[in-house]
């Protein structure tokens, strides 16, 4: 993306708007992972969501100090769009008398959040790097760094939790 100078502003704008629309998502996520590790059967599971429930606890205060730093205040936007995943997952988990079936429709849940926040992230890292925003810029790729590990604990968790068909059959 190229920007010109008079559009700056305007991209600082949105800017700001999404680092307080990720901090309503991560806000959200600390609410929402707890009653997830409660549903949840398996021990790894169980493991993998409490630790990235303390990631979520320092990514949150990370997009504070970047708040703090650029506009002075902390404000939140709401993010609609994870409200959403939320209440989506929280159907999936109760529709799902099973326990193994439950635990995939968990990972299953905590695996679109977490895209969802790579993707927000990657382009509020862009705006930051646009800005020049070093610092931020830092930050925000150390919190898309933990969220990638958490997506791919969660895939192999998945793979041992549902086998394939071949190997559930053996
Ligand atoms: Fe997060």
């Amino acid at each position: 993306m190229k920007f010109f100078s008079a559009n700056l502003a305007n991209l600082r704008e949105l800017y700001i708007n999404q680092l307080q629309m990720l901090l309503s998502t991560e806000r959200q996520l600390v609410v929402a992972i707890p009653k997830m590790i409660e549903k949840a059967s398996d021990l790894q599971l169980k493991q993998a969501l409490q630790s990235h429930l303390q990631e979520t606890e320092v990514q949150a205060t990370r997009l504070e100090e970047i708040l703090r730093q650029t506009t002075g205040e902390v404000e939140t936007v709401k993010s609609k769009a994870l409200a959403a995943l939320v209440e989506e997952a929280e159907d999936m988990i109760k529709d799902a008398s099973d326990e193994s079936v439950r635990d995939a429709a968990i990972i299953a849940a905590a695996q679109r959040v977490e895209h969802y926040e790579i993707a927000t992230y990657g382009a509020v890292r862009h705006f930051a790097q646009i800005l020049g925003e070093s610092t931020p810029a830092q930050l925000l790729d150390q919190t898309i760094k933990e969220e990638g590990h958490a997506d791919h604990l969660l895939t192999s968790i998945a793979n041992r939790v549902n086998p394939s068909a071949d190997r559930a059959a053996a």
